[in-house]
């Protein structure tokens, strides 16, 4: 179905031409066709670097000026994925910070399994939120694939809020640099080369399943032991940021671990949640509702 009527644009004005960003009224349009279309709102992103984009999007499909783009937006659903793709940044990197999965091998990952077996638990659940092209999610399975103890099992699932980045995370195919800091040997013993890149064997693919899911909505993931939600929060005001952090909370058992990035952490209330595992790493560990309180917010860690 067309969408060119059924969303349509305030009357015409005067042409913005196009300058390093968007201006206001370009950008308040923006976010209203996001927002009606996939429920994606701007608004609960950093403004500054989110203009700029928008800018460079325009400027991609030959437009010296937005209103033909916002055209284009209104009926196009490719170009609406293009933009959300474009407006949250999709790098990553197999093991990207190693110290952080040097952290979950030796300590959070074997803890995390010994204290499930404590409880009768048979399965480890992790969560890779933000998981763009599949390299952090993948990067845990290769880990678990070592792991996981005898008559115990794991599920990774990875969700992104943008499906061209997830249909790229499930292909498995990876250009050289972002095989970046995999531990010595490990390219040869889980990939194969194809075509100068390097795919990953499908043993270790058909352990993380890969879903669309916006991390701002109310709704948290699902119940899990293990989330890694790195270098997303970053993207959110402060005020997102906290309410994501008290949705994910709200998906861990006490004990639970939480990893964010290196530039991210808790805020306000959320720090009542957590303590801290290791405070370079950014794990943090759910606390218990008779523990709420003592988290690093009460000072204690
Ligand atoms: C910089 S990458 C981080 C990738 C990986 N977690 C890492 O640390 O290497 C940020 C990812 O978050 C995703 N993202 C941005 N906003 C999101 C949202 N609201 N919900 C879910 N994913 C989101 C982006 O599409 C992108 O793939």
């Amino acid at each position: 179905m067309s969408l060119l009527f059924s969303d349509p644009l305030p009357s015409r004005c005067a042409p913005h031409f196009l300058g390093e960003d968007v201006d206001e009224a370009t950008f308040a349009e923006v976010r209203q066709i996001l927002l009606r279309r996939r429920g994606f709102d701007l608004g609960m992103y950093k403004d500054g670097c989110i203009r700029r984009r928008i800018a460079a999007r325009v400027r991609a499909k030959g437009f010296p000026e937005p209103r033909p783009y916002l055209e284009l937006l209104v009926r196009s659903d490719a170009e609406v994925d293009a933009l959300i793709a474009a407006l949250s940044i999709q790098v990553s990197q197999f093991f990207r910070n190693p110290s952080t999965f040097e952290l979950l091998h030796r300590q959070v990952l074997p803890e995390l399994f010994r204290r499930l077996r404590l409880r009768g638990c048979r399965e480890l659940r992790a969560w890779s939120l933000g998981c763009a092209g599949g390299e952090e999610p993948y990067s845990l399975a290769l880990l678990l694939d070592q792991l996981v103890p005898p008559r115990m099992k794991y599920s990774i699932r990875a969700a992104d809020i943008s499906p061209a980045v997830l249909a790229r995370a499930r292909e498995g195919l990876y250009e050289p640099a972002r095989l970046g800091s995999l531990p010595q040997g490990w390219r040869e013993r889980y990939f194969s080369a194809e075509g100068g890149r390097w795919r990953l064997h499908e043993q270790i693919r058909r352990q993380v399943s890969f879903e669309e899911h916006n991390v701002l909505a109310d709704q948290g993931p699902g119940q899990a032991d293990l989330i890694l939600c790195r270098n997303v929060l970053i993207y959110f005001s402060r005020a997102e940021q906290e309410r994501v952090l008290r949705t994910l909370a709200a998906c861990l058992p006490p004990g639970g671990v939480l990893v964010l990035g290196r530039a991210e952490t808790l805020i306000g209330e959320s720090r009542e949640l957590f303590s801290i595992l290791n405070p370079a790493e950014r794990v943090f560990l759910r606390l218990g509702p008779e523990e709420a309180g003592t988290g690093p917010g009460q000072g204690a860690t």
